[in-house]
This record gives C-alpha cells, sequence and structure tokens, in this order.
C-alpha cells in the first residue's frame, strides 16, 4: 500500500491484487465491500454473489467504481446499511499516520484506529452465519487489530500472507463466535 495523490482515488495495487486471489473461490448471496476504491474487488465479488454493494467516503472513488459495479453508496464503512451480508470485504486503510492526510491509507495509531472504527461497523452487516475478510499489513500492530476484532465477537484467522519489498501483507478472516444454542 502506498500513499498516492489526496486528490486521486486508490488504484488497484499489490494489495488489492493479493486481496482479489483470495477471494475467487468465495461464494453467497450477498457480498459488501467496504472502501470499494476503484470497485476492483466488488467486480471480482459479482461473479459469485448475486447481489454486491459497495461503500465509499469517496465519491470520485464511487463514480469510477460505478463505471462497473451497481450498488455503490457513499457513507462512513457501513453506516448507511441495514442489511446483513454473507460476506463482508474490506482492503483498509492501514498505514500507521498522526493525521488522516489520504484517507485512502492513513490509519491513525499503530494503523489500527481507523481499520477498528470501520470494522466495528462492519461488523453490525455480518450475519451469523456470515463472514468477514480484511487485509492489514506489518506496517501496522495488526495483532491489536486482530485482538480488536475478536472483541467485536469474531473467531479470526490469518488466511494468508505475502512478503512484499517493504512489507508483508495479511488478509485476515472472521466468522462470528457460536454460541451453543445457536
Ligand atoms: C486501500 S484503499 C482500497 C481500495 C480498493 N478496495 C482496493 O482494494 O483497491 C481504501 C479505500 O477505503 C476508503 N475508505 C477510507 N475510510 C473509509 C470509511 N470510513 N468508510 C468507507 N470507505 C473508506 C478509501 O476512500 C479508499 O477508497
Amino acid at each position: 500500500m502506498q500513499k498516492e495523490s489526496a486528490n486521486n482515488y486508490y488504484k488497484p495495487a499489490e494489495d488489492t491484487l493479493f486481496f482479489a486471489e483470495h477471494l475467487q473461490n468465495e461464494k453467497g448471496k450477498t457480498a459488501l465491500d467496504i472502501g470499494t476504491g476503484s470497485g476492483f474487488l466488488a467486480q471480482v465479488l459479482s461473479k459469485n454473489f448475486e447481489l454486491v454493494v459497495a461503500t465509499d467516503t469517496d465519491l470520485k472513488a464511487l463514480k469510477k467504481a460505478h463505471e462497473s459495479i451497481e450498488n455503490c453508496i457513499c457513507c462512513n464503512a457501513a453506516d448507511a446499511l441495514t442489511a446483513i451480508f454473507d460476506l463482508v470485504v474490506c482492503n483498509l486503510p492501514y498505514l500507521p499516520s498522526d493525521e488522516v492526510a489520504d484517507p485512502a491509507v492513513d490509519g491513525l495509531r499503530d494503523g489500527v484506529e481507523i481499520p477498528i472504527k470501520i470494522l466495528s461497523s462492519a461488523n453490525k452487516a455480518i450475519g451469523n452465519k456470515g463472514k468477514l475478510i480484511f487485509i492489514t499489513s506489518s506496517l501496522a500492530n495488526y495483532n491489536e487489530l486482530i485482538k480488536q476484532t475478536q472483541l467485536l465477537g469474531l473467531s479470526t484467522k490469518i488466511i494468508a500472507s505475502k512478503k512484499l519489498f517493504f512489507e508483508e501483507l495479511i488478509l485476515v478472516g472472521g466468522t462470528r463466535k457460536m454460541h451453543k444454542d445457536d
């Protein structure tokens, strides 16, 4: 993940392609792509899901995404949605930063502050049998992010990782912890 000009939406990068590779076999009825950017991951999901919804806070990005996908919504994470999804994915802004100069990549403290807010919102959109997949990095305090995700009531596991020149990408999956009587 690299910073871009603040006037531009996030173009598919190494992290996007790594994420996409691991979405190829995901199937279901409904999927949500939070922070869709160009819409690349939502397009991948459209192949195996009947309905894909994509959100982003960046209107420029959504304009681009809307060229190839439907159901683009400009909102914070999943805040505007009442639906529950089979799969929620998010390529988070995970770079540690002191301020949010570029909302596409800046994650504030330890690269976890913004991701935690986004995942808290995402959590409401994950059904009991639903699944969350998000990407983080060795540049962030990913262990804290994973712990915080567990505090949201999700069981987590690292699905895959990929070493790049300057960071290691870490793909994390989460499923709802089931109670005995579920
Ligand atoms: C790293 S980019 C990923 C873009 C695209 N999903 C990809 O994989 O190429 C993160 C995206 O999240 C969006 N974003 C940042 N904060 C957000 C928030 N609170 N709610 C929704 N989208 C957000 C940014 O505008 C940006 O498009």
